[in-house]
């Protein structure tokens, strides 16, 4: 059978899943990717929103239902008309006729809040920063893009905490990847800073062998690439951590483990990654650019191809 591969990137406002996605449409090659930001759902625009006294966060706030349906008809190869919401003028823009590509990458705010929008994805990633961490990227982007000013950003923020809580942080326990990009202590106030990365592998999809890592010497609590068992909402998980000062070569380790059962993960390392493997990280990834980032989406891409051997 052959059908497109979705991939779910769900997150709260600002938590980088615009960065990560753009990254990973980078490494599968853009004309193979249609990309699907579930703002587009919003039930309300702007204004609306403001008189309604309801959050962008809120399930009732968007029009979950056709996002869901749209969702099944993508995961089938045919196309959708799509909404379009501009977070420029906080309206809404003439639909657009979409056609899926070999891979689907939705990203948004509630894309695992119903189960039969759960269904749909093949890999299931959710972004959780620290909150601190977010804050900054938050207030970043919208004053430098959205036109908002610091104060009304953490008013916002503050405002939408509740549905942030009742509604977004809630999905994590769906995903298969939960991606904590964090910074150092020594930068814990920088949002340019060396991030590290902290993965957390649900056992709901196979993971690459990552157990080659602590068989090297490697993976001990003082290396830069570490791989534990730990919980997340309770239930029994790995955790694979990359700090953003680990080496080329312990990078390239891992790079070889996901690509030694995968070929053309081989091809897209040969050309696009080595020898500068940080190079590859989205376009708008500024902050981000790391070995800990171009991993992520390696692991993320390694998903997506397996997907493929079994479904195309
Ligand atoms: C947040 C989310 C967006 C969402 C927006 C709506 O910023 O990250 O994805 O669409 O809220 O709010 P707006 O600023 O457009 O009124």
């Amino acid at each position: 059978m052959s059908r497109p591969i979705i991939l779910g990137i769900v997150g709260d406002s600002a938590a980088g899943k615009t960065t990560l996605t753009r990254g990973i449409a980078q490494v599968l090659g853009p004309e193979n990717v249609t990309l699907i930001c579930t703002d587009d759902y919003h039930r309300y625009d702007r204004t609306q929103r403001a008189e309604i006294g309801i959050t962008a966060l809120h399930p009732d706030c968007n029009h979950l239902d056709i996002m869901q349906q749209h969702l099944s008809l993508l995961r089938t190869g045919q196309p959708i008309l799509k909404p379009v919401y501009s977070h420029k003028t906080g309206t809404f823009e003439p639909p657009q006729y979409i056609k899926p590509n070999k891979f689907v990458i939705i990203e948004g705010l509630l894309g695992y809040s119903t189960r039969a929008a759960r269904d749909a994805y093949d890999v299931k990633v959710y972004l959780a920063p620290p909150e601190p961490v977010r804050a900054a990227w938050k207030i970043k982007r919208d004053t430098q893009k959205r036109g908002y000013t610091p104060e009304q950003v953490l008013a916002e923020l503050e405002k939408r905490e509740p549905d942030s809580e009742q509604y977004i942080r809630p999905q994590r326990q769906w995903s298969d990847i939960v991606v904590s990009f964090y910074p150092t202590k020594e930068e814990e106030n920088e949002t340019n800073g060396h991030l590290n990365v902290r993965l957390v592998l649900r056992p709901s999809i196979p993971h690459p062998d990552f157990t080659q890592i602590t068989d090297s010497g490697n993976g001990d609590s003082q290396s830069a690439v570490r791989l534990g068992l730990g919980r997340d909402m309770g239930k029994p998980v790995d955790v694979l951590e990359v700090d953003g000062h680990a080496t080329l070569e312990q990078v390239t380790k891992i790079e070889h483990i996901m690509c030694s059962d995968m070929p053309y993960l081989k091809n897209i390392c040969d050309r696009e990654i080595n020898p500068e493997l940080g190079k590859i990280a989205g376009t708008t990834g500024e902050t981000l650019q790391s070995y800990p980032l171009a991993l992520t989406q390696l692991i993320i891409t390694y998903h997506m191809l397996k997907a493929t051997q079994i479904y195309q």
